[in-house]
């Protein structure tokens, strides 16, 4: 384990803020988990990459990051297994799969991130989503010092959220995943932008057309700072959509299962007329209006604020609350959105 004091977090968060941590524990190994629980404090925060947390203060809480590393593939006569450690990069598994014939993961291309952080949001996009080959995570539960195994139904996947941000948040750390991805392929171009392609595409044209895609509206954090898509797609009752959509014919919406559909959030801000607006060097993203995006700010407090003009600009006009995909971490550790902007 390697362990750092007063350390500075600003390559480590793709917002780019500056913000310091009194230690942070790298893992590097597998021995290194039983240390963990004396080392932890009440307020501690488990960090990947950085791709879709905001440090809204100038201090950080603790914070642990797996690095654990390592790709392994087991073949069974109908499918390929995939053992995968925590600190692998998202994208980069992408690609492995694909270059060495084991498809599925295409629609998935280019999200930022760790595989340790994929199935704590359930990440998704055009169509699919982690849950979909997830077979079990295996996870370090700091009360036992043990690992456990939990089956994609142990996980509780829903639409960006999972057991990990519930019921156990904080009580240990993914270290590995567990994916499967059956022999029989069947391309996903159902989302729009996909739809395009001709029926018998391959695995590779999927993945360069997502890649196109996403490199055509996402700002590369590499570039602008961002954390991807700021704030979760609302999901309303069917009924209060009716009534939306009298005002707002045009409105898009996915319907999903018990009488439920999903708003598009990007439209409802860029209705609310803040597609590109700017202040205090950060801003809303001029291609897709759900990223916002941080041009010259170090403070985390500038994208705070910015969001809570948002979610009430976009309040006021669709009477609809759109809640932080980001998660927001404080010196005190990581903190509910709606608490952070009550005092201000
Ligand atoms: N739209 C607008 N204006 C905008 C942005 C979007 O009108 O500024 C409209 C689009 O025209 C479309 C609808 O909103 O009708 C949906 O837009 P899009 O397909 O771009 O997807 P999204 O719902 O904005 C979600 C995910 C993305 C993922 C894409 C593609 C969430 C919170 N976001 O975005 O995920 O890449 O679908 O599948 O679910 C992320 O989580 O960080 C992320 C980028």
């Amino acid at each position: 384990m390697e362990s750092n004091q007063q350390f500075c977090l600003q390559k480590n968060n793709s917002f780019n803020v500056r913000t310091i941590c009194p230690t942070i524990h790298i893992l590097n190994t597998k021995d290194d988990l039983a240390k963990l629980p004396e080392l932890i404090t009440d307020n501690f925060y488990i960090l990947g990459e950085g791709s879709n947390t905001l440090f809204v203060e100038e201090r950080a809480p603790l914070i642990i990051k797996p690095e654990l590393k390592g790709i392994d593939v087991f073949e069974s006569q109908d499918k390929h297994v995939v053992k995968i450690g925590a600190g692998e990069n998202w994208h980069n598994l992408v690609e492995t799969c694909l270059t060495r014939g084991i498809y599925g993961l295409e629609n998935l291309a280019l999200i930022p991130g760790s595989v340790g952080a994929a199935p704590v949001q359930n990440i998704g996009a055009y169509g699919v989503e982690f849950a979909d080959f997830c077979t079990y995570v295996l996870w370090y539960d700091f009360a036992s010092n043990q690992i456990k195994t939990l089956t994609n139904q142990d996980c509780r996947f829903r639409y960006r959220d999972s057991i990990f941000k519930n019921e156990l948040y904080n009580k240990g750390i993914i270290i590995e995943v567990v994916m499967a991805f059956p022999k029989k392929w069947h391309a996903n171009l159902s989302y729009a932008g996909l739809d395009v392609l001709a029926e018998d595409s391959s695995p590779i044209q999927i993945m360069e057309k997502v890649i196109s895609l996403r490199q055509a509206k996402l700002p590369d954090p590499n570039i602008l700072a961002n954390a991807g898509s700021f704030f979760k797609n609302p999901v309303i009752s069917m009924q209060q959509f009716k009534s939306l959509q009298k005002t707002f014919p045009d409105i898009p919406h996915y319907p999903q299962a018990e009488n439920q559909t999903k708003l598009a959030a990007g439209w409802l801000i860029e209705q609310a007329g803040l597609k590109g607006y700017r202040e205090r060097g950060v801003g809303v993203h001029q291609q897709q209006a759900l990223v916002l995006v941080n041009y010259e700010s170090t403070k985390g407090s500038d994208i705070v604020d910015l969001a809570a003009l948002v979610q009430q600009r976009v309040f006021s006009k669709f009477a609809i609350s759109i809640t932080p995909e980001v998660r927001m971490v404080t010196a005190n550790g990581e903190q509910d959105f709606a608490q952070l902007i009550k005092h201000k």
